[in-house]
């Protein structure tokens, strides 16, 4: 199987890389383009850690892959700051503690960010319906619907 050049458009950036065609989009982002803050956690599409926005909605980037999503606007945990400036979900886990070891966390929060945008977080069980997929080995989870139902309002 060849190494082929694929074009990523990653926070706004466009960017190029030479990778197999079975590549996953986790594995290019944090291996090619060193954006290490997508999470691997199970690889398998269970844990949520590796959750990225594509086109504006959350996928779980381990199941994905890197040549599919040629084209379309792909968002990280990196892309979410605005310089200094934290996303208002960000700033809502610190607020909040939504973590504890961190290793969920960006994946929690990119999930959070679709949650708010796509209207799931009008209430408690609903928030945790919808971020059910990202798991929390900490049990931070009060703390994480708290800080998406903050920003929410
Ligand atoms: Fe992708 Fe666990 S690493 S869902």
């Amino acid at each position: 199987e060849g190494v082929s050049e694929m074009t990523l458009r990653v926070n706004g950036t466009t960017r190029t890389l030479r990778a197999e065609p079975r590549v996953t989009l986790l594995d290019a982002l944090r291996e090619n383009l060193n954006l290490t803050g997508s999470k691997k956690g199970c690889d398998h599409g269970q844990c949520g850690a590796c959750t990225v926005l594509v086109d504006g909605r959350r996928i779980n980037s381990c199941l994905t892959l890197a040549v599919m999503n040629q084209g379309k606007e792909i968002t990280t945990i990196e892309g979410l700051a605005k310089g200094e400036e934290l996303h208002p979900m960000q700033a809502a886990f610190v607020k909040h503690d939504g973590f504890q070891c961190g290793y969920c966390t960006p994946g929690q929060i990119m999930s959070g960010v679709a949650c708010v945008k796509e209207g799931h977080a009008t209430n408690d069980a609903q928030t945790r319906e919808w971020m059910s997929g990202n798991l929390c080995r900490c049990g931070a989870y009060p703390n994480i619907v708290a800080a998406v139902r903050e920003v929410a309002g």
